[in-house]
């Protein structure tokens, strides 16, 4: 295997040199390393960094005694970050023999052979045999075969990515299912649909093992999606959980959307705004994806970090930070169409809803969306107005 050496972060890590044809994807290599990913690997650096501080501001722990796994450690750049630009015991395991190489000798590299371990085990074995402060889980595809084993072993953070994104978003509406046991609805709000079967499935997982969540950060970015969810055990705390667990109905006609809360629900299948017939997804989670404090904290760490992808990402977690907790944006794209209206500037058409009484914000998700309490028909007033 012909390698070089990159570097994200203060981290030197050795990985494969991917062949010059183009179309060889990353997973054909002998040992995985994504450039891509960097962006995902300096917002964990950042993320992670917040959640130590506020670890160990509880005063019941020591640095020396948190412990982080990369369950799913390819070349070990994800681990090996965190052990040295976070400063916590990271344990990195892969069951390729090549991959389990690869990390020790990038542990070697890095000179972090006392603050890290590496493992060479089916992940699901590893984590449920060992228990982990942060448990982070970055597969190939779905994550969902390993988030039981992940719900077990976890303490205090459970990091999970899913690059599944046609299953999760209903492209693919019988894996998806299959999956994740929750119906996704393929709308042009797809992307926040994929977030929110994620979590609820995380949820329910978490679930089974008496722990329940709160999500500190989410972000979908292009082909994968990614959240950080604080762990918070008891049944009181589970039960608690749950309530933000329910089922959306999206009416194809009007363009209509709206939360049900809870797991057994009658719904009224008839449009409340038309009359038509609704589409319902669920379940889902329907709770916040993400915790306001939390994305400052954030913002701070990648500040404070020598990171390549800093502008970006303190971009994208302001976004998220200052969304409204309303599920299911709207596309101004989608409703121009539907009217024959011509679109406007998206603050501009914020600060319309606005003038007219609502709550109204952008959404990370995509450019061209907002969120708000406004019903259609009122949105539909405001974008018409706007045209003329
Ligand atoms: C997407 S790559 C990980 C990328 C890495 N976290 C990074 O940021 O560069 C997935 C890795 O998981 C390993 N893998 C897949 N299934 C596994 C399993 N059940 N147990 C342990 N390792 C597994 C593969 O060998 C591969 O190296
Ligand atoms: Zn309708």
């Amino acid at each position: 295997m012909i390698c070089k050496t990159i570097v994200e972060g203060t981290t030197k890590v050795l990985v494969p040199v991917p062949p010059l044809d183009a179309a060889f994807p990353p997973s054909a290599a002998p040992v995985f390393y994504n450039p891509e990913m960097e962006f995902n690997r300096d917002i964990n650096v950042a993320a992670t960094a917040a959640f130590v501080k506020r670890l160990l501001s509880r005063k019941d722990i020591l640095r020396e005694e948190i412990r982080y796994v990369d369950a799913f450690s390819a070349s070990g750049i994800r681990g090996l970050r965190i052990a040295g630009e976070v400063g916590i015991h990271s344990t990195m395991n892969d069951w390729s023999p090549e991959a389990f190489e690869m990390i020790k000798e990038n542990i070697k590299i890095n000179g972090l052979e006392e603050k890290t371990f590496a493992t060479h085990r089916n992940a699901n074995v590893l984590l449920h045999e060992q228990k982990f402060h942060i448990v982070d889980i970055d597969p190939f595809g779905t994550p969902s075969p390993f988030l039981d084993a992940a719900s077990a072993s976890v303490w205090s953070m459970l990091s999970v990515t899913a690059t599944d994104t046609a299953p999760l978003c209903g492209a693919h509406l019988n894996s998806g299912i299959r999956k994740y046991a929750a119906v996704p609805l393929n709308t042009e709000y797809h992307s926040e649909m994929g977030l929110r079967v994620l979590l609820g499935a995380c949820a329910r997982e978490l679930a089974k093992h008496e722990k329940g969540m709160i999500p500190l950060l989410s972000h979908v970015t292009r082909h994968y999606i990614r959240t950080y969810l604080e762990i918070i055990p008891g049944a009181k705390n589970v039960s608690r959980t749950l309530k933000s667990m329910g089922f959306s109905i999206h009416c194809p006609k009007c363009g209509f959307r709206g939360p049900v809360y809870g797991l057994a629900v009658h719904i009224d299948r008839k449009c409340p705004m038309c009359e038509s017939l609704t589409q319902i997804a669920g379940p889902l989670w329907l709770g916040p994806f993400r915790e306001l404090e939390f994305c400052n904290e954030v913002i701070s760490e990648l500040e404070a970090h020598p990171l390549n992808t800093k502008d970006k990402a303190k971009k994208l977690i302001t976004f998220c930070r200052d969304e409204l907790d309303i599920p299911m944006f709207y596309d101004q794209h989608v409703i121009c169409k539907e009217l024959g209206a011509s679109a406007t500037g998206i603050e501009t058409l914020i600060e319309a809803i606005r003038a007219d009484g609502f709550e109204a914000s952008r959404t990370h998700f995509s450019g061209t969306s907002f969120r708000t309490d406004a019903p259609i028909t009122e949105i539909k007033k405001i974008i018409r107005k706007l045209s003329e």
